[in-house]
């Protein structure tokens, strides 16, 4: 059975308390999650030689959790993850407009976005998990209808860390949650990731503009630096993705069906994460934004010094009919389970 224990995180500047709950397995796999965002803010698991090792970034207070721009680390992101366009759309003839937060588009939900809430939590029966709920407004960062989100963590005693996903809402809105755990399989602050080895299950990709946005192709991977489906050392084709990868893979999933999407390992550690998701694609970011002015558990995070593995619909998909929806409907429940699994090489 897993053990789970909940503490005082820490308070935002405007006052509100946070809270922060430690969840262990049998096998000593420890995650601790934070309100503030619903996220993940530290990730142990065991390495090669039996060692804990911390494998996604984060801190341990909450004021850097708060700045904007933001990395999101660990965070739960929405309403509406990715970039939407000009931070705007229509539906039923009437035009919402957005919060702009990344130039002109909007990005990961808007200024104010769910990674950037105190959330409610509750644990689950037997110490399983731990259930973070929230209610965004009609009109909140200019999305129509009241939402509610619940995000719900559990630890099994197979390594695994499940996120389970439910949203309802009042208005036809569009919806698009994601985890942003950002992970180093050799430990956070402990170099860049070009040594892990990265393959997934997508023979296409979404290509972008420069301001990552969507094209609207629907890019072939094969026999370009984008081709994942063998296992490939992620550093080996780096030089040839100007910027780094920052790119949603379309996975050869069923829609609502639980697949293996991607796999990790990093040979120093020899870690190994499989990543298994219901949503029909996978955003790969390799911390391509990171500089090294940030210091965090573990010390300081550079640039590729991590990748996310985003679960997620696409982006921009409001503008392109031919992607999967993104419109919630009022008598429409939508639910997402991702699972990220650790084992060792
Ligand atoms: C996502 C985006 C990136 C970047 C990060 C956050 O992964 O695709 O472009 O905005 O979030 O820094």
């Amino acid at each position: 059975m897993p053990t789970l224990t909940k503490e005082r995180f820490g308070t935002t500047t405007d006052g509100q308390d946070v809270d922060r709950f430690t969840l262990q397995n049998k096998n000593g796999m420890v995650t601790k999650l934070i309100s503030y965002g619903a996220g993940v803010s530290e990730l142990w698991v065991r390495d090669k030689n039996g060692k804990p090792v911390n494998v996604v970034l984060g801190f341990d207070t909450v004021q850097p959790y708060e700045t904007r721009p933001t990395p999101y680390f660990g965070c739960t992101v929405g309403r509406y993850a990715n970039r939407i366009a000009e931070a705007k759309f229509s539906h039923g003839g009437k035009e919402y407009q957005l919060n702009a937060n990344d130039g002109s588009h909007t990005l990961h939900g808007g200024l104010n976005g769910l990674s950037h809430r105190v959330w409610k939590s509750e644990l689950l029966p037997g110490d399983s998990g731990v259930r973070f709920q929230i209610s965004s407004p009609d009109g909140d960062e200019g999305f129509p209808g009241n939402l509610a989100v619940s995000v719900t963590f559990s630890l099994t005693d197979e390594n695994e860390l499940c996120i389970d996903y439910v949203a309802t809402t009042d208005q036809t809105t569009p919806v698009n949650l994601t985890n942003h755990c950002y992970f180093n399989l050799e430990g956070a602050g402990n170099g860049t990731v070009h040594d892990h080895t990265v393959q997934i299950n997508a023979e296409s990709f979404i290509p972008v503009n420069s301001a990552y946005v969507p094209t609207g192709e629907i890019g072939a991977v094969k026999e370009t630096p984008m081709d994942f489906n063998q296992p490939k050392r992620i550093g080996q084709d780096f030089n040839k993705v100007p910027g780094g990868y920052d790119h949603t893979y379309v996975l050869r999933t069923k829609p609502g069906e639980l697949t293996e999407a991607a796999r990790v390992s990093a040979p120093g550690s020899g870690i190994s994460l499989c990543m298994l998701t219901t949503e029909p694609g996978v955003q790969l970011y390799t911390s391509n934004f990171l500089d090294g002015t940030i210091t965090g558990i573990g010390g300081v995070y550079k640039k590729h010094g991590a990748l996310c593995l985003e679960a997620q619909h696409f982006p921009d998909s409001v503008h392109h009919n031919h992607f999967p929806n993104v419109l919630l409907e009022p008598d429409e429940t939508y639910k997402q389970t991702t699972v990220y699994r650790f084992d060792l090489l």
